[in-house]
């Protein structure tokens, strides 16, 4: 009905809005004052979390996305390596798995069997299972070594987005967790990313209050058959995710690339007019991949790409280059997917909405796949 959607046409929409408080409710009570975390829930004994010498995540569809996030995330804060794998591919190849071993499996519902499966197989091997999960008594925390619930508040939508905003504050605090727990040297730039993580719900309402053009934009390109997403570092899973919605919800042709792939084969799909988002790493910090972007853009642009660039706030060397810019807020760089992701999501359900598709409820689709 009409109340449940608080006033917006569909779920989708609604979920999209509630972004910065379930991003906030996630964060809620897991850093204190001093930016230390409690995860309490985390009930696998920090002794042995500090001899893990080997993370693997495993998920299905957008929550996949949030684990190859988590990765760039884990082993750039504790330097313990870190493996993402789709849920249903797992197990049918044998992974190397042991006690030493922590296997994260990230699900919204808590009951996609793939993902179920995967983790099974996983406690078999003697490897320690946390879930990052957003229903309460489900399946897969049920069946896991420990929890971390994301509090996102029920999905109703098809398509993921509040949900995969908290697997992303989830898979930060787990990574910034074990870094705590196994004494990684707390430099600056950690404690500048928890100090971030506790603003970021604020920037998520900021990049929500200027998505009109987004909307209008996302019309325009109603007719279209095909949308290429770019990106680089924790943008490249960005990248596919906006591919993913807007399979999902258009039923358009869509693919993500890394940029850095573009010149060994993607380029050649480059034509006049085609609508091409990239997502931009931010010009301070690793500035090489920002600039190497930035070539990108050209690139595709002389090729006669319609260039739809995703850039923070001051980034001024995408504005000759880009046919469309939206702009986000500066983020550490691990945190951008969190700003990032909320265009691509708006773009997607209006897309959606322009075509007469059905948005929170796509065709062939279910909300939780129970089934291999
Ligand atoms: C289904 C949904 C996707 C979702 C995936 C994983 O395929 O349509 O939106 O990302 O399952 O769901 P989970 O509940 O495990 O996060």
């Amino acid at each position: 009905s009409a109340a449940e959607k608080g006033g917006y046409d569909y779920f989708m929409l609604k979920e999209i809005a509630e972004q910065p408080k379930a991003v906030a409710d996630t964060l809620l009570g897991r850093i204190d004052a001093a930016g230390s975390l409690t995860l309490d829930e985390v009930r696998i004994p920090t002794s042995v979390l500090r001899e893990v010498d080997k993370v693997v995540v495993v998920a299905c569809g957008t929550a996949f996305h949030a684990g190859l996030i988590a990765k760039y995330a884990i082993e750039h804060w504790t330097r313990v390596p870190c493996e993402v794998e789709l849920a249903s591919e797992f197990r049918y190849r044998d992974p190397i798995l042991d006690p030493r071993t922590l296997v994260i499996a990230i699900s919204q519902s808590g009951e996609t069997m793939d993902t179920l499966m995967a983790l099974r197989h996983a406690r078999e091997q003697g490897s320690k299972v946390l879930a990052i999960c957003n229903t309460n008594g489900s399946t897969i925390p049920r069946e896991s070594d420990a929890v971390l619930y994301t509090h996102a508040g029920p999905e109703v939508a098809v398509a993921s987005t509040k949900a995969f905003l908290t697997q992303l504050v989830a898979c930060y605090l787990v990574a910034l967790y074990l870094g705590q727990v196994r004494g990684t040297k707390w430099g600056d730039e950690i404690v500048a990313v928890v100090r971030d993580l506790s603003k970021i719900s604020g920037e998520v309402e900021k990049v929500l209050e200027t998505m009109e053009p987004v909307r209008a934009l996302a019309r325009s390109l109603a007719d279209k058959n095909t949308v290429l997403f770019l990106g680089r570092h924790v943008g490249y899973p960005v990248a596919l995710e906006g591919a993913l919605k807007l399979k999902e919800l258009a039923y358009m042709h869509a693919e993500g690339f890394a940029a850095g792939e573009l010149k060994h084969g993607p380029i050649a799909l480059i034509e006049d007019d085609l609508p091409v988002v990239v997502v931009v790493p931010s010009p301070r910090g690793r500035s090489v991949l920002h600039d190497k972007i930035v070539s990108n853009i050209q690139e595709i642009r002389a090729r006669g790409a319609r260039t739809i660039v995703i850039a923070e706030e001051g980034d001024e060397a995408v504005v000759p280059y880009a046919d469309h810019l939206i702009r986000i807020p500066a983020t550490p760089t691990l945190l951008q997917p969190l700003v990032a992701t909320v265009p691509l999501q708006v773009f997607a359900c209006e897309l959606a909405t322009a075509r007469g598709n059905e948005v929170d409820q796509p065709r062939n689709l279910a909300k939780s796949v129970t089934v291999e």
